[in-house]
């Protein structure tokens, strides 16, 4: 079950569906696939959205191995913006993407929290492990930020081809040390 999760700006609704119609219109951009997995098609069909929910993200949260939340405003709240995702899988367990209007308003930087937050906390698995294509630095300067740790580097092929990529990984003992650094420290 994917419960629903807030933070001060956003709404996160377990994925529906029927979300499939709106992430249409706004994913399908070079500036947001072009350093996500390869499998992601390019060009994007247009039931692109609609067959991955069918057929991989909806089964894959039925069998409990996956968490997608679409994003939303509070102020907005029937528009999704966006989709944050954990994976209970080998090497990789958190991705995200952001519709380019709503990009560099720190958004994807408060999604993160509360699913980190929810993955340690009520999935209760001690590691978080996310493979990152070192040419993407806003997602990097998120990792930055949060305290992820930089553990080593490979190479993986995305959409825009096969790029250097960073491993990045936070522990739960990691996690849990840096929120009650900010909560006695602000
Ligand atoms: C990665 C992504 C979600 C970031 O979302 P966002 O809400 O715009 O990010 P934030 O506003 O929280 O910014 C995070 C940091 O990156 C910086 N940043 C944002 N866009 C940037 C850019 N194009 N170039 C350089 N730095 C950038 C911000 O200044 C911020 O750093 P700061 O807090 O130190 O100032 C968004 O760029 C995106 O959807 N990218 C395409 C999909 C993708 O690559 N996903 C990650 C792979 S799983």
């Amino acid at each position: 079950m994917t419960p629903e999760l807030e933070t001060r700006r956003l709404l996160l609704r377990p994925l529906e569906l029927a979300d499939a119609a709106q992430v249409q219109k706004i994913f399908p951009q070079w500036e947001i696939v072009r350093y996500l997995n390869s499998r992601v098609p390019w060009p994007y069909p247009a039931d692109g959205a609609l067959t991955y929910y069918r057929d991989a993200a909806l089964p894959a949260i039925e069998r409990g191995e996956e968490w997608h939340w679409p994003l939303r405003l509070k102020n907005d709240p029937a528009t999704v913006i966006g989709m944050i995702t954990l994976m209970n899988r080998e090497g990789k367990n958190r991705g995200f993407w952001l519709g380019l209007p709503w990009h560099g308003q720190r958004l994807m930087s408060e999604a993160c929290e509360v699913v980190t937050g929810y993955w340690f906390e009520e999935a209760e698995i001690s590691v978080l492990r996310i493979p990152k294509a070192a040419a993407n630095i806003a997602s990097r300067r998120i990792f930055g930020k949060t305290r992820h740790a930089h553990r080593g580097t490979d190479e993986r092929d995305y959409v825009s081809g096969r790029l250097s990529t960073e491993i990045w990984e936070i522990t739960a003992k990691e996690w849990r040390a840096r929120r009650d650094f900010q909560g006695q420290w602000g």
